[in-house]
């Protein structure tokens, strides 16, 4: 049960790079695409790549390869990139959620707080499925119902939305600066997870959920009382 005191009701979380290591499965088909039209590209190439969607990567990735294609011939490999990915997702165990990530999921939920996923993957619910994950959501979000790019807010309000809570009283969990600026537009408290230098417009930012306590989160928040 929540207390009337607590202002906080729920939580949303990405997923790449919050809950589970994925960008590594995406760096490993992402190159193999770029492999295949003769350039490569580099693991600090990737980290520009976390939060945008499909096509924006492979935009992305084309240009830094110098190549030009057809909207049919983008479409085609945005298509044997997401096959080679889905197979090493569906490969994915339960030993690879992030360490702790479990026990805060717990604790969030002994809180009686509901809990969301937002993720800009269509592949999001695989995800959830090989790891295990999935009975921890009331709501998932994914790239099937999230139109607009971060930094729209969409990715958020969706889901708080879809909990029936106000963005005033969720806690965003996110990695990428650009998932940062859509919670603060949309009205959410951000959590950064990753790097200070990496999330300064967070209002907190942790390293990752070891040893994180929900209840000294929501303490450090306290001063917006709900009423
Ligand atoms: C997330 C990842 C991105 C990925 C995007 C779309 O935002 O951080 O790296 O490109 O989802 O994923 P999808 O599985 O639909 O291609």
């Amino acid at each position: 049960m929540t207390d009337e005191t607590q202002t906080y009701r729920g939580c949303i979380f990405n997923l790449d790079g919050v809950l589970v290591d994925t960008a590594k499965y995406h760096y490993e088909a992402w190159r193999q695409l770029a492999n295949s039209l003769d350039f490569d590209i580099s693991r600090e190439q990737n980290e520009q790549l976390k939060g945008l969607g499909r096509m924006a990567s492979l935009e992305t990735i084309l240009s830094w390869g110098g190549i030009y294609l057809s909207e049919a011939e983008k479409m085609h490999w945005a298509d044997v990139k997401n096959n080679w990915y889905i197979g090493l997702i569906s490969n994915m165990k339960p030993g690879e959620v992030l360490p702790g990530v479990l026990y805060f999921l717990r604790q969030v939920r002994e809180k009686g707080m509901k809990i969301a996923l937002s993720s800009s993957s269509q592949n999001a619910r695989a995800v959830l499925k090989s790891t295990g994950l999935e009975p921890y959501f009331d709501v998932i979000a994914d790239g099937n119902t999230i139109k607009r790019q971060k930094p729209d807010p969409q990715c958020f309000l969706l889901p708080a939305e879809a909990m029936g809570l106000p963005p005033a009283e969720c806690l965003v969990f996110e990695d990428a600066p650009s998932g940062i600026t859509a919670a603060l537009l949309g009205g959410f408290t951000a959590i950064g997870v990753g790097r200070k230098e990496n999330l300064k417009q967070a209002s907190v930012v942790i390293a990752g959920f070891e040893n994180l306590r929900i209840d000294s989160l929501l303490a450090q928040h306290s001063e917006r009382v709900f009423i």
